[in-house]
């Protein structure tokens, strides 16, 4: 029995403290919680035999780790994030969000899977290691942000003005899902974002309904009017030039995606539980999710929704809007065509304005690099099941960041599973995927190594 697998429930015990801690970047309240979780991780490289520290900047800190003694060896440079998103609605939750639960083989808490569990697996593979053997085959640098689910707007700072201690040959990221639960999955594509409030003004104050009405604008009648004139109803988004820079996915993606066992009713029914799936009728579902921009809208607020009525025409309304875009969309262009977009959609007697909140650029990576290769290999010796590429629907705003500002490439070798529930209620870790994974990293270091 070798270190790790002595210490399987030691390690899960860790993973629960660092779980207690309510990380949440979105609430200024949990600002101490941040600080608590970035010291945890902090903590936790030193214990393993790293250098490790805070690194204090405008936004979250920063945990910088390294292990640096294996010169002539490559360098990886392990990416996670220590925050998550809040826990809200708290009464669908059946153990508390923030008091990690084993039930079956599954630990649930927010974020268990995204991305606490999966930041963890990859510092306890580098404890492993350095506990059993001393040394690791390869250099290692860690670098764990906390304002991820915010759109991780310091790291993308910090990492563009190239600080030389960043140098590595290859990025590391567990932070995406695996296809099916006995499928080892590298993702190669992940999506750009644009998000921000559209602010519609009708007048300075609220007014009465029978007095004004008929001859005012109603703002929350005009985000409605903007959204309908933004989106088709088969899910074409009708902003001017949207599509022009979207790029087809490969030959190759599109004869490897066809191989995945993906079933759009069972997609439906088990993932995403909804009456029926829309969307661009002429585009296949996985590309839907994959290659094919989205513009959603969030949440709206405005008027009136307390109990009974109230007859008012409210002055002012707001929606949450995103859009997510795929290679090679830029946020900047996009949020220009939708300003413009928003613009030409505005009924008469509102202002609207767009408040842009956060955007990331999409990314893809060429799987055709050893990194991917020889994490794909490992895993596949853990999993016994030959290696699948997808891409996914959801941002990591680093990634991109990564290729452009050091030119390296990131594997994205994920551990999740598409019921863990990521930022919504009962989210979970599959325990036996947090085993795996630490010893998919150990045998990847060993290939790397070798
Ligand atoms: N880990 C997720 C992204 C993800 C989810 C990738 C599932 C692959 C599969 C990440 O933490 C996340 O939620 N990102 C946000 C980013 C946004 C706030 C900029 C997202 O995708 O909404
Ligand atoms: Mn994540
Ligand atoms: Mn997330």
């Amino acid at each position: 029995m070798n270190y790790y697998q002595q210490h399987q429930s030691e390690f899960l015990e860790g993973l629960k403290t660092f779980l207690r801690i309510p990380s949440i970047s979105t609430l200024t309240e949990n600002k101490p919680d941040i600080r608590r979780a970035a010291e945890f991780v902090r903590d936790d490289l030193k214990a393993a035999g790293l250098s490790a520290e805070l690194i204090e900047g405008e936004g979250n800190p920063l945990v910088y780790g390294e292990w640096l003694g294996a010169p002539g060896k490559p360098t990886i440079l392990f990416y996670g994030h220590y925050d998550v998103q809040p826990p809200d609605p708290l009464d669908e939750w059946k153990s508390e969000p923030f008091d990690p639960t084993v039930r079956g083989s599954d630990i649930f808490a927010r974020g268990a899977a995204d991305d606490k569990g999966q930041v963890y697996l990859q510092m306890k593979a580098v404890e492993g290691l350095l506990k059993t053997t001393g040394r690791l085959p390869v250099n290692v640098k860690f670098l764990i942000e906390g304002e991820e689910e915010t759109g991780g707007e310091h790291i993308e700072e910090y990492v563009l003005s190239k600080p030389p201690h960043l140098k590595a040959d290859a990025a590391i990221i567990c932070d995406t899902e695996m296809f099916a639960p006995e499928l080892p999955t590298i993702c190669t594509g992940l999506r750009g974002m644009v998000y921000g409030e559209l602010h519609v003004r009708v007048g300075e104050q609220d007014m009465h309904s029978g007095v004004f009405g008929g001859t005012v604008a109603n703002p929350i009648m005009a985000i409605a009017e903007i959204l309908t004139a933004l989106k088709d109803r088969d899910g074409h988004i009708l902003i001017p030039g949207f599509y022009d820079r979207v790029q087809e996915p490969s030959a190759a993606e599109q004869r490897a995606w066809k191989q995945l066992p993906f079933k759009a009713e069972s997609f439906r029914q088990n993932e995403a539980r909804v009456l029926e799936l829309t969307g661009e009728p002429e585009q296949g579902i996985l590309e839907r999710t994959w290659s094919r921009p989205t513009l959603e809208v969030h949440g709206i607020r405005g008027g009136f929704t307390g109990e009974g009525a109230k007859t008012v025409i409210p002055a002012q309304a707001l929606a949450k809007i995103s859009m997510r875009l795929v290679a090679d969309q830029q946020p900047d262009e996009a949020l220009e065509q939708l300003r413009g977009a928003i613009e030409k959609a505005r009924p008469k007697g509102v202002k609207a304005e767009f408040k842009f909140l956060h955007g990331a650029a999409p990314s893809l990576v060429d799987p055709d690099n050893e990194y991917i290769r020889r994490c794909a290999k490992a895993m596949e010796e853990v999993f016994g099941h030959e290696t699948v590429y997808i891409r996914s629907g959801g941002s990591i705003p680093i990634v991109g960041v990564f290729q452009q500002a050091l030119g390296i490439p990131s594997v994205l070798a994920g551990f999740g599973l598409p019921d863990d529930n990521l930022h919504a209620p009962n989210e979970k870790f599959h325990i036996p995927n947090f085993y795996r994974g630490i010893e998919a990293i150990i045998l990847f270091f060993g290939r790397l190594g070798a």
